[in-house]
Formats: C-alpha cells, sequence, structure tokens
C-alpha cells in the first residue's frame, strides 16, 4: 500500500518482509484484482515478472482478471504494413483498417499473455464475456468501429474465476450481431472491476505514476484527482489522463482502491500491493463517501432491501409505512443508484447518550468486502457527532458480527431505556444487546 512518501523504484521484498506481506493475506483472500496492462508493458521484458507475480497473487487466493491494451502492437503493425490508423487508443474513431490491425494486435498480445500464464502454470482463458455497442457519433465526429460496454457476461467470467481460470480480456468486444467492435482498454478494465465486484484496479502502464505538478504522488484522495480532472484534464498525459478519469468513475462506483504502477520495474507490482511503500500511485475513496441519509423517495428500495432479512428473521419486520415515518433515521449506502446496504440509527429522549443502531443489512452479493464494518463505523461516528456516548444494537443471528468484527460487547436489558425495554420484551426475540462507544 501506498502512504504518501515517496518510494525507491528499486524496492523489492526480502525474506524478511514475508510477514508484512502475509497480514495482507486474510485481508485480500477470495478478492477480485482486475489487472490492466498497456500494450507497451506486454512488449517489455519485464513482463515475464510480471507474470511471475500474478503467479504470487494467486497463490495467495486472490482471483486475477486480465485485460490488456494493443496501443504500441497496433502502431508498431501500422508502420510495418506502411497502413495508416485512425487511432490507437480505442477512444477516437476506429475506420475498418484500424479495426482489422486492432484484431491482429489483440490476437498476438492476448497469446503472449497465454503464453507467458502457462508457463508460469497457470490456467487462464481468452473470452468473449463482453458485449459492445458503437460509440456511434460524438461531437459531429463518427467513431465507426469504437465501442463502448454494453453488458458484461459476469455469470460467464465468475464460473472461470470459480474454477481458478485467469480471463484474458481482449480491447475488443462483440455487439448483439456479433461483430466486433475496438474498445479502450481503461475503461473495459473498469466496467470489469465495477461489474465483477473487484476491490482493486492495477493499471500497468509506463509511466513512475500520476504526476502532479511535476512530482509524482504516491497516493492521492479520489476527490483531489476529480478536482484535477475538472479544472485541467490536459495537465495529464492522454494514456495517464484516461487512467486516471476510469479511476475516478471506478471509485465512485464503489471500487476501493486503484493503482497506477511502471509495468518495466522489476517486482513493481508485488510491491506496491505488499508494501507499505508503494512504487506506483494508489488512488483511494473517501470510506464513507457513498452512504448517505435517505429520503423518501428511498422508502420502496428500503423496504424491498430489508424484505429478504425479514424472511429470515435476521431483521425484525418493518412495513413501508414505518420505514416512511422514521425515513430520517436510515443511512444507505448506494452505487449506480442502486441501493446495496442500510443502517438506521434511533435516539430515545429519556437516553440521549445512547443511540440504537438498527436495520443493518448489506445484500448478499457484496458480503464479505467490508460494507457491512463501514456501515457499523458510520452508524457510530454519526452517533457521536449526534452527542450520544454509547451505541446499542439488537441481534438475533449477526451478534458475532457485531462483538467479532465491530467492537460491540454484550450487555444486560437493563441498558435500554425503559419505553425500548418495553417494546424489547413485547417483542420475543430474545435478541442480545450489544454495545459499544459511539465514534
Ligand atoms: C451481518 C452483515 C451486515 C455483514 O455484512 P458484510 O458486508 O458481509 O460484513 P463485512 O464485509 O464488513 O465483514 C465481514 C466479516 O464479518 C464476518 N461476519 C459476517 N457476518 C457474520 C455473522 N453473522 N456472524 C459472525 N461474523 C460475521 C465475516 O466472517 C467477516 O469476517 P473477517 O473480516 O474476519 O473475514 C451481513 O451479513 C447482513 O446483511 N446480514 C443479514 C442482516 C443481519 O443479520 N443484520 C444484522 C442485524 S442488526
Amino acid at each position: 500500500m501506498s502512504s504518501g512518501q515517496p518510494a525507491s523504484p528499486t524496492a523489492t521484498i526480502k525474506p524478511t518482509d514475508l510477514r508484512g506481506i502475509l497480514k495482507y493475506v486474510p485481508r485480500f483472500q477470495g478478492q477480485i484484482f482486475v489487472i490492466a496492462a498497456d500494450g507497451a508493458v506486454v512488449a517489455d521484458e519485464n513482463f515475464a515478472n510480471i507474470l511471475l507475480d500474478i503467479a504470487v497473487l494467486k497463490s495467495l487466493g486472490i482471483k486475477v482478471v486480465m485485460v490488456h491494451g494493443i496501443g504500441q502492437q497496433i502502431r508498431d503493425l501500422s508502420r510495418l504494413r506502411n497502413l495508416p490508423i485512425s487511432d490507437d487508443s480505442g477512444e477516437g474513431p476506429t475506420d475498418p483498417a484500424t479495426l482489422d490491425l486492432a484484431i491482429r494486435a489483440s490476437s498476438r498480445v492476448s497469446h503472449q499473455i497465454l503464453e507467458g500464464l502457462t508457463q508460469a502454470g497457470l490456467k487462464c482463458a481468452i473470452t468473449n464475456a463482453v458485449r459492445a455497442v458503437p460509440m456511434g457519433i460524438l461531437k459531429g465526429t463518427d467513431l465507426q468501429f469504437t465501442g463502448r460496454v454494453d453488458r458484461i457476461d459476469k455469470e460467464f467470467l465468475q464460473q472461470l474465476i470459480q474454477n481458478g481460470v485467469v480471463p484474458i480480456l481482449q480491447p475488443i468486444g462483440f455487439d448483439r450481431d456479433g461483430r466486433t467492435l475496438r474498445l479502450n482498454s481503461d475503461l473495459l478494465a473498469r466496467e470489469l472491476a465495477e461489474s465483477l465486484g473487484a476491490t482493486k484496479i492495477v493499471f500497468l502502464t509506463q509511466a513512475a505514476g500520476l504526476e502532479i505538478d511535476g512530482e509524482i504522488r504516491r497516493d492521492i484522495p479520489v476527490e483531489v484527482l476529480a478536482a484535477l480532472l475538472e479544472k485541467d484534464a490536459s495537465a495529464f498525459a492522454g494514456r495517464i489522463r484516461s487512467k486516471a478519469r476510469e479511476a475516478v468513475a471506478a471509485i465512485l462506483a464503489g471500487v476501493p482502491r486503484v493503482h497506477l504502477v511502471d509495468g518495466g520495474i522489476h517486482d513493481g507490482l508485488i510491491n506496491e500491493i505488499f508494501s507499505n511503500v508503494g512504487v506506483g500511485t494508489l488512488i483511494y475513496g473517501n470510506d464513507y463517501q457513498q452512504i448517505r441519509r435517505a429520503t423518501r423517495r428511498d422508502v420502496r428500495a428500503i423496504y424491498n432491501l430489508l424484505r429478504n432479512a425479514v424472511k429470515r428473521e435476521e431483521l425484525v419486520h418493518r412495513t413501508q409505512q414505518a420505514i416512511e415515518k422514521n425515513i430520517d433515521q436510515f443511512f444507505v449506502y448506494e452505487i449506480d443508484e442502486n441501493l446495496i446496504a442500510a443502517v438506521s440509527l434511533a435516539f430515545y429522549p429519556d437516553k440521549p447518550q445512547l443511540a440504537e443502531l438498527g436495520s443493518l443489512y448489506v445484500l448478499p452479493f457484496y458480503h464479505g468486502r467490508g460494507l457491512g464494518k463501514k456501515m457499523v463505523a458510520f452508524a457510530c461516528r454519526e452517533a457521536h457527532q449526534r452527542g450520544a456516548t454509547q451505541v446499542v444494537a439488537l441481534s438475533t443471528q449477526s451478534f458475532a458480527f457485531f462483538t467479532g468484527v465491530c467492537g460491540f460487547e454484550e450487555a444486560g436489558k437493563e441498558i435500554l431505556p425503559e419505553a425500548r425495554l418495553k417494546a424489547y420484551e413485547e417483542s420475543a426475540r430474545n435478541s442480545r444487546i450489544l454495545v459499544r462507544k459511539a465514534g
């Protein structure tokens, strides 16, 4: 992880650092990392080392999806064949000749990755999991065979990943009639990460990281980067600019971290992921930016979200009217305008120092990514800001989550204010009463 201090680009992991690496293993195990390599990185002699690093990640239980670019290869082919190209990035117009070169370049680069991963002892597969639609005409320019991602066949990719296969995705998609379209690989990496719920995108490129005011930043909060792009996107070199833009979009859509790493550095990938001082740039989100106070418009969505848990008796039943009446108690976690998680926070006039956390729910697809913890931490912070000193939670099935993961302890029912105690006894749910410090 990057920490803000400059690092030596030649930093390597010593055997004594193993303990440091091992602490990341339980945290990363089972997570999906999207690794996106520029065409120039695949062409670099260090690429064989990167593939070995990927084998290490796999051996630690991290699930890897590979995306590659073809910029350098398409330029090389154009020179070699003396065929002018209309664009090399998948962002501008792709004419038929450029599309033809893009297909050839993609096949060559994918094959190189396939070969390298095979040599590293990994199972992998080139897929057709991306459906695309033409970009169409933008600002009067027909982008011809340049496409954008329409849909990702998530189930197909998940099956591969579950079976230990590394999917390799080319910067190529197919429209609904099976016609080929050229895609920008940075955009594809972001779409994949969002769709698969990846916890990281690592962009491997030919730059030491994000350069701002002549200096490489080792880490940068997403809102700072978004503001810089808004102010003057041309301050970033073209290839980096598209990564910076996709990084911002990915983080705002829920991908926690995006790294930019120089693909030419030996052990760069491993060092960036497993050391306190990264070698590239880490772009990270504000932990709570996707949590917001619920409004009346969310009532139905909250009701539907919580219904699943109510069925399994994990949460107490609440009618839509009850949710609406107390809507200002609810906070929701939103990705792309979909509610993914909820939590509520209630206060009692007869015991203002105590806040009650309730209705905690995370959609099962998003379990195990720290969202539950984040919602609880947010609610505890909010309780503190509103003057409470303690937070209480009542739980029938998830008490071990509160005690083992969120720092709560079991308490006696006398901690509840009188009116709440009465309701507790009447409900006969016999929930465990858990308490922790607010803040
Ligand atoms: C409980 C719940 C909110 C956890 O959400 P989550 O986003 O998966 O949790 P996180 O990713 O933040 O934390 C995962 C950790 O919690 C642990 N955990 C999750 N549910 C647990 C449970 N019911 N009991 C014990 N531990 C649990 C996981 O094992 C994991 O531990 P680790 O970090 O040591 O690997 C979610 O499972 C849920 O919505 N459950 C149904 C509703 C419910 O029971 N709500 C609480 C009643 S108020």
